[in-house]
């Protein structure tokens, strides 16, 4: 399996400070209370997204706990990895050739802003993740309070494009001021997402108009999708020392 940049960047090292090993402990303890409190969204019946990403896997653990005891859903996952992770916690799995409406996503997120606009991508599942977001009746996104900031951008933004098109959009990515890197796997080749396309990881870091961006990217012949998910979350649920804390567009 190919594992991406942000992976291997989150995996401990064994140089890690206890100082920084506290703060992910911190941030992990904050992830379940954040998957927790995305539970009271799940009722029986309900057809669920299920995110990517290690925020995500708390809520797809805690789903497969609620399927053991009697919870009746299905879940339509947002990779090939949230698939294998369902399937491991019983969760029985559909898909778009027989359910077209999804009542709740809980998917996780790279950063939210004041508006709820997200970056999404860093695990490289942001075209599926998308695409299931689109079609839920309610997003809910669950993290830890490192992802909450002021103005997008500080984290590379996730684009993903054809092979083909792909020099040419990091030209016409990095001339709108962003620097533009070509993520890699493990083996140091292309990362490949599921949909079989590479990813360009673009540091504009601060994107002072998300929306104006999201339209330019857009526009590209050659993205496929890009992570700036706008006016797509309907709830935040932010954890931070435990105590979760509900957001909501005004
Ligand atoms: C995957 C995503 C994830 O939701 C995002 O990267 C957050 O991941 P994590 O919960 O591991 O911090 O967009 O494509």
């Amino acid at each position: 399996m190919t594992v991406s940049r942000k992976f291997r960047r989150n995996r401990k090292s064994v140089n890690e400070t206890p100082a920084s090993l506290l703060t992910t402990m911190s941030h992990e303890k904050d992830k379940e209370a954040a998957a927790k409190a995305a539970m009271q969204f799940v009722h029986d019946g309900m057809v669920l997204g299920l995110g990517t990403g290690s925020t995500a896997l708390f809520a797809i653990r805690m789903l497969g706990e609620r399927v053991k005891d009697g919870l009746r859903i299905a879940g339509i996952a947002t990779s090939t990895g949230s698939e294998k992770l369902a399937a491991e916690a019983n969760i029985p799995l559909t898909d778009f050739d027989h359910t077209q409406t999804i009542d709740v996503t809980i998917d996780g997120a790279d950063e939210f802003d004041p508006k709820l606009n997200l970056i999404k991508g860093g695990g490289g599942a942001l075209l599926r993740e998308k695409i299931v977001a689109s079609a839920s009746r309610q997003v809910v996104i669950i993290a830890d309070s490192s992802k909450q900031v002021a103005t997008l951008g500080k984290f590379p933004l996730p684009v993903e494009v054809i092979g083909f098109a792909q020099a040419l959009i990091a030209r016409k990515i990095s001339a709108l001021g962003a620097t533009v890197k070509l993520r890699q796997g493990a083996d140091g080749k292309a990362y490949i997402t599921d949909e079989g396309h590479h990813i360009l990881d673009c540091s504009f870091g601060s994107i002072a108009d998300p929306s104006g961006l999201a339209r330019q990217l857009s526009a590209m012949p050659g993205i496929v999708e890009h992570g700036l998910f706008i006016g797509m979350a309907s709830v935040i649920l932010v954890a931070k020392d435990g105590a979760v804390q509900e957001l909501r567009r005004g």
